[in-house]
């Protein structure tokens, strides 16, 4: 069966690939809020650091583990230990998957309903905030808005990933991924030139140190997991379908560097637009459901800015969310010989049933709570605060310890000889953070996710 394995028809489609999975909801939506509501341009710098010490070399580590055993993380792991412990780690990985995804795409169906509604013209008259905030109320406590919109997205995840790694995953990040970009330019340039943009572009690089505390470094780590996809085995598989030829190390560096250019670039035409009309930049998960709806009627031609804003959101969660399908389908395809259509319907439709008690979350169960909480806040926490920097602790530590020093730089150098050549420190730099900087700060952000801390 490895044989004829599906492969990337290049590392330009790999990189893409992977950027669409790393660039998402987490991004455009999460991101600037959570760099609102802890300082700006300190947040920013924080994220950086922990961008680079622990989600790159850790994103290395994960493309590897894939490219090396050309399998989904259940049946990596399997190939390089004996040990049922590591195999389980995979296993988890696929659950998460199967979580993320589920509530994902009830947040992929709104951004889409979104585009739906300004094509409408019921987005762009609110004279605040509180009156965009009134109508996300009534959209997604409308139960038809809701599933039709977690349903419309989730067919649209399906129909990506049956067509192939190749001829659908790489084909439509081909497509999506330079519209997401030229959206984004699009967007940043109207920013920036409303009167009051400075403002937001102050915000954004004139630092609050005393905003930062422990709390928002380890916001800052968490997040590394979340928009980078790691933790859960979406990377390494796309990794298990990267040639031996490619360098894993530049790609692991692109695809961060397109992540955090175009976290970045958003937040630059969020805040720029936010500044421009008086609004409040810390506003929480409502930024972009409620105050941006306020600030585009503002605009002139706010319609199509507001058009193209939620069409880039539902591009970046679309291609995204094909990847955390893609690890589930690559386990049912790998370890049970399933074909690829099959899995996808099966257990695409399985995660899009666990979906809908998620977009019930927001009317029918919204007072049906676990521990103080909706469903869809514990499917969220669960996979993105606890199994994933899980995950990730587990890829360093296996990488760092568990896995010989020596498979790993033979299969590390494969593709990459003249950059290990040219940067001989780099091994001893990558290791350094692999085997002690990430898991002691990733065992921190674990013992605070669980309250422990
Ligand atoms: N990286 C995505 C984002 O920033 O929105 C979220 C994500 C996708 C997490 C795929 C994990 C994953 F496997």
């Amino acid at each position: 069966m490895t044989q004829n394995r599906e492969a990337w028809g290049s590392r330009f489609g790999f990189v893409l690939a992977a950027a669409g999975s790393a660039v998402g909801l987490g991004n455009i939506w999460k991101f600037p809020y959570i760099a609102g509501e802890n300082g700006g341009a300190a947040f920013i710098f924080i994220y950086l650091i922990c961008i680079a010490i622990i989600g790159f070399p850790v994103l290395i580590a994960e493309i590897l583990i894939g490219r090396t055993t050309k399998k989904n993380p259940v049946g990596a792991f399997a190939a390089l230990t004996d040990s049922k412990l590591w195999v389980s780690v995979g296993f988890l990985g696929v659950i998460a998957g199967f979580m993320i995804l589920s509530f994902y795409s009830v947040i992929g169906g709104w951004t889409i309903g979104y585009v739906v509604e300004t094509m409408r013209g019921s987005l762009t008259h609110f004279a605040t905030p509180d009156e965009a905030g009134i109508l996300f109320g009534s959209l997604v406590g409308d139960i038809r808005w809701g599933i039709g919109f977690h349903s419309l997205f989730f067919a649209l995840v399906m129909l990506i990933v049956i067509r192939g790694v190749k001829g659908g995953i790489e084909r439509a990040s081909k497509i999506m991924m330079p519209v997401l970009l030229s959206i984004l330019v699009i967007l940043i340039i109207r920013g920036v030139t409303l009167e009051g943009a400075s403002k937001g572009l102050a915000f954004l690089w004139v630092p609050d140190w005393s905003k930062i505390n422990g709390q928002s470094v380890l916001i800052a780590l968490g997040h590394a997991f979340f928009t980078l996809s790691l933790g859960m085995g979406a990377m390494l598989t796309y990794g298990s379908y990267m040639s031996k030829r490619d360098n894993v190390v530049s790609s692991a560096a692109l695809i961060v560097f397109l992540d955090t250019l175009i976290a970045i670039m958003a937040g630059v035409a969020i805040f720029t637009a936010v500044f421009a009309s008086g609004l409040n930049p810390a506003a929480g998960p409502g930024l972009i459901f409620q105050t941006l709806p306020a600030v585009f009627s503002t605009m002139p031609g706010g319609d199509y800015f507001s058009f193209l804003f939620f069409l880039l959101l539902a591009i970046a969660a679309l291609t995204s969310a094909i990847s955390l399908l893609e690890v589930v389908v690559a386990y049912f395809v790998d370890e049970k010989g399933w074909s690829r259509k099959t899995a996808v319907l099966i257990f695409g439709g399985v995660i899009y049933l666990l979906g809908i008690p998620s977009a019930l979350s927001f009317n029918l169960l919204a007072d049906a709570k676990i521990f103080d909480k909706t469903f869809f806040d514990v499917v969220d926490f669960t996979a993105s605060n606890v199994l994933l920097p899980f995950g990730g602790l587990m890829i360093a530590i296996f990488a760092g310890w568990i896995w010989s020093r020596t498979a790993v730089m033979t299969a590390v150098k494969a593709g990459a000889e003249n950059l290990f050549e040219a940067y001989p420190w780099f091994e001893g730099l990558w290791f350094l953070f692999l085997k002690y900087v990430a898991p002691v700060l990733i065992t921190l952000v674990l013992l605070k996710s669980l309250g422990i801390l």
